[in-house]
């Protein structure tokens, strides 16, 4: 893992995003509440916690698809603090952070090829390529995430999920971006393929100079991946550190009920233990 010393590649700051509410005359609902974080140059920093804890809500703020209430963010040096104006800027926050959501098939056009989803990304971000130079541009995307030349001309439905979100970690790579935003990106995978998606992600961070926040309510795949966790519940950050100190000892009593859920050696579910209990 390269993390270079102390170089912020994301920075989020005091972030609160408030909606309003569902309901006409309700209360407006607090997403997020007073976040803070930072993501170094080549580090992997999870965001974990339960639903609604406000997780994605970050996300969509740092790429632009939300905007804060209050708060200053920065990626790649440069603050982001209004939606995107004009198509320059929008190329620009796209080669600094990309996103790449749970489920990849909602967000590939089904009438295009695997050569065309990813050639259109690395024609807007690499506008002075020939068509040939681009073919090969996605080749080399596609080996990249472990797809070869055969998979070029598939239709998103002709591919496993796995291979999916393979087409779509590709895609993301077109732009170079400093930042990748995993949300649930291997949440809809069985554990095999998760494994191998991890894997897939740990060489790509070998690989290139690129930084992750990798959001996942699953504490499991936290260990394989992150350097640092963050833990979010309504809103706020309630604990954050090294994740092999979140992991062994949790500071908090809602860290360690999320952990309370992960399968491990010795592990019995919760709900059996209570059922147990009241026998
Ligand atoms: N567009 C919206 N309008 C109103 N409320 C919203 C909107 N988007 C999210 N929320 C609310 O904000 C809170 C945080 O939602 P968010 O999607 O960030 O949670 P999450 O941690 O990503 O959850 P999950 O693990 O289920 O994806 C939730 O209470 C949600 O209902
Ligand atoms: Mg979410």
């Amino acid at each position: 893992m390269s993390v270079v010393e102390n170089k912020v590649v994301l920075e989020v700051a005091d972030l609160r995003k408030v909606y309003p509410s569902p309901v006409r005359g309700g209360e407006p609902v607090v997403a997020v509440d007073s976040v803070s974080l930072e993501v170094l140059e080549g580090e992997c920093l999870a965001v974990v916690g339960e639903s609604g804890s406000g997780k994605s809500t970050v996300a969509k703020c740092v790429v632009g698809l939300e905007s804060p209430t209050v708060g200053a963010l920065r990626v790649a040096g440069s603050a982001r603090l209004r939606a995107p104006r004009g198509r320059r800027e929008r190329v620009r926050w796209a080669s600094e952070a990309q996103y790449v959501f749970q489920d990849p098939y909602s967000s590939l056009n089904p009438r295009q090829n695997v050569e065309d989803v990813i050639g259109t990304s690395v024609a807007i971000h690499h506008p002075g390529l020939s068509p040939e130079e681009r073919r090969r541009h996605v080749d080399g995307l596609l080996s990249d995430v472990g797809l070869g030349d055969g998979f070029a001309q598939r239709l998103p439905h002709e591919l496993s999920g796995g291979q999916r979100q393979r087409v779509a970690i590709a895609r993301a790579l077109a732009s170079d971006p400093a930042l990748l935003i995993l949300d649930e990106a291997v949440a809809a995978l069985d554990v095999s393929i998760q494994a191998q998606i991890l894997n897939l992600l740990a060489d790509i961070r070998e690989q290139r100079t690129i930084s992750y926040l990798f959001i996942t309510h699953d504490l499991a795949v936290v260990n394989q991946i992150a350097d640092r966790v963050i833990v979010m519940e309504q809103g706020r950050v309630v604990e954050r550190g090294r994740t092999e100190d979140v992991l062994r000892s949790p500071q908090e009593e809602y860290t360690r009920t999320l952990l309370a859920a992960v399968p491990r050696e010795g592990w019995t579910p919760r709900r059996r233990e209570r059922l147990a209990a009241s026998l």
